[in-house]
């Protein structure tokens, strides 16, 4: 399987989560290309929170909506109860997937299942295929070895087939 690990990150936690996923693709034999998304500018707080309330994209520094294979691993925190403004504009520069399974995780102090939802919403609309997501509360994945149980869950559940989740 040719997989894309897409995140983004400012203090490291999501950069550790997505480098997990990327390893533990290589290691169950997969290839897997790391993609950081990369903001135009950075804005303070204030403006990120704004951003996300009010649902803006940030401006990246590359176009990185051609996403190729089998699996997109997209990983990025929750701001102000929202999906943060440089993982909606990947949304938004996204092509469409063709059927591809798509893990998607999003990070946060607490769980956020809605925030979850609206971008599983968004990846169904760009025609992805089996979604498997999770809100990831921080303080559960506190170590490398919380991150590759995760990795190896997603991974397993986004892989497997309908008639072995069936069986
Ligand atoms: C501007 C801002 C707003 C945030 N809002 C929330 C929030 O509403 N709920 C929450 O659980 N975490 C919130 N957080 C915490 C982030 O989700 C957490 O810092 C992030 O997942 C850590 O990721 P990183 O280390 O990869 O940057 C916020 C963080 C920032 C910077």
């Amino acid at each position: 399987m040719q997989a894309t690990v897409v995140y983004f990150s400012v203090s490291g936690k999501n950069e550790q989560m997505a480098k997990a996923l990327d390893r533990d693709l290589r290691e169950k034999g997969h290839n897997s290309v790391l993609v950081f998304l990369k903001p135009r500018r950075l804005v303070g707080v204030i403006g990120s929170v704004l951003l996300s309330v009010f649902s803006r994209p940030l401006e990246l520094s590359e176009d990185y909506g051609a996403v190729e294979g089998d699996l997109l691993v997209l990983v990025g925190p929750v701001w102000a109860s929202s999906i943060n403004p440089v993982t909606r504009a990947f949304l938004n520069q996204l092509k469409d997937l063709g059927g591809m399974r798509a893990i998607n995780l999003v990070c946060g102090f607490s769980p956020h299942p809605n925030v979850v939802r609206q971008i599983n919403r968004k990846l169904k609309e760009h025609h992805a295929g089996k979604i498997v997501s999770r809100p990831v509360r921080l303080r559960d994945i506190d170590s490398y070895d919380k991150m590759m149980a995760l990795s190896d869950e997603l991974i397993k559940e986004v892989t497997q087939t309908s008639a072995e989740s069936n069986a």
